[in-house]
């Protein structure tokens, strides 16, 4: 049985289902957790979120207790998401019933692998109907944006480390089923309801189809393209969103991101050059999908950068992306950038310092504090790798939360090299 409860009514043992309100309100990087020590529930309650849903088959102490507590009905099947029916005061929740199923990282590689090819080849199709003046049916492509959704609620690692890896003839298709990945999974992270995801997976799939406008000598052009080269490329997002207008099944977010995803925060992007408050949640996302996939990827100019690399970079690209939902991204990949606040699963506080293993997917973190003694260590670098293990990097943390009051400080001197000084 699921609870509704407002965050002051919340309590340690109860175990976390579901936040509810505004993402950016949200007080920590896991949607479901217990809560198991009174900083959790002082952030939780000091957060700006409308309600928690609680679970209670997960609970130490029981939810119906509470002040305020609401229970939700519940259909059979396993929960996979959490839709809010926004009324007026506490509100009715009903529950995606889809069965899920856990599957092992191998497993689950094997499917994805299938789901890719099948989305690949549907996009192909798609842009030539499009290069051939044939209207794009979203009726086709919502069901390879489930099937994707479904790959990365199984395992997200396994679909999203494969769309990672393209050959250069192929990175056009490929790159539309991995920025539909990565939306589905942000989306999720973020916790928009589950149509909202599925509209955004399509809007993945469908984001670049105005490049049939590009001939494919510019679209692969190695080398610096010129003026009337680069008008070419930089009309793809007026030519996509007028392509998938003449389609009476498009999803609203589809045609915000076909139009948008390459408009920057500062106004230096296009087609629009909008600004701030003027771009949609929606463009924001998209932008930040598809550079991070353009950046991990081998291109003909540029050899493929490591996650973390390319989130480290991407967040020095002052006015490009919005800085708060790139953290977000961050911790919906589960990969940090360089400088950031880390916790181990082991109870101690790192700061990530780069790349390591030999694909670049593991993250290397510099451990220096121990959580239990609140007090710093030897720093020692640790390679920690995605898929898990124990220890694990549990997610950010935050510097203040920790009482680092210079926190640019600490980190200088924790990233420094070792000082070898004089003996
Ligand atoms: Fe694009």
């Amino acid at each position: 049985m699921l609870f509704r409860l407002k965050p002051e009514a919340a309590q340690i043992g109860m175990f976390v289902h579901a936040f509810e309100g505004r993402w950016i309100d949200h007080p920590f990087w896991r949607r479901r957790f217990l809560i198991d020590t009174p900083d959790q529930l002082a952030r939780i309650r000091a957060s700006g979120i409308d309600a928690l849903v609680i679970d209670q088959s997960r609970s130490r102490v029981a939810p119906e207790a509470a002040t305020g507590a609401v229970a939700i009905e519940r259909r059979s099947g396993a929960v996979r998401a959490v839709t809010v029916e926004r009324r007026t005061g506490w509100a009715a929740v009903s529950q995606s019933a889809r069965q899920t199923r856990p599957a092992s990282h191998a497993q689950e590689k094997r499917r994805a692998e299938r789901v890719i090819g099948k989305s690949k080849q549907a996009v192909i199709d798609m842009f030539e109907g499009a290069r051939l003046g044939r209207a794009v049916e979203a009726k086709k492509l919502a069901p390879l944006a489930r099937a994707i959704g479904e790959s990365i609620e199984r395992h997200s690692r396994a679909l999203l480390g494969l769309v990672r890896l393209k050959q250069k003839d192929e990175y056009t298709y490929l790159h539309s089923v991995a920025v539909c990945a990565l939306m589905i999974n942000f989306a999720r992270h973020l916790g928009l309801d589950e149509e909202e995801v599925q509209a955004l997976g399509v809007a993945g799939l469908l984001h670049d189809v105005g490049k049939v406008a590009i001939t494919d000598a510019v679209l692969l052009k190695p080398g610096k393209l010129d003026a009337r080269e680069r008008m070419m490329v930089e009309h793809h997002p007026v030519a996509g969103h007028a392509l998938l207008a003449q389609s009476a099944d498009i999803p609203a977010a589809a045609l915000e991101v076909a139009l948008r995803h390459h408009e920057k925060m500062d106004g230096s992007g296009y087609p629009g050059g909008l600004s701030g408050e003027a771009l949609s949640l929606h463009a924001r996302m998209g932008a930040i999908c598809d550079v991070y996939d353009a950046v991990t990827s081998d291109r003909p100019y540029k050899a493929a950068w490591s996650p973390c690399e390319a989130l480290t970079a991407m967040q020095s690209w002052p006015g490009h992306f919005d800085p708060a939902l790139l953290e977000r991204f961050a911790d919906s990949l589960g990969i940090w950038p360089v400088g950031t606040l880390v916790r181990i699963s082991d109870g101690h506080l790192g700061i990530v310092t780069g790349s390591g293993g030999a694909a670049g997917e593991a993250m290397v973190v510099r451990i220096f504090f121990d959580c239990d003694t609140l007090a710093e260590i030897e720093p020692e670098d640790r390679s920690f790798a995605p898929s898990g293990g124990e220890p694990h990097v549990v997610g950010r943390d935050s510097p203040r939360f920790w009482r680092f009051d210079d926190w640019d400080v600490v980190r200088h001197r924790v990233m420094a090299p070792p000082d070898r000084g004089a003996a």
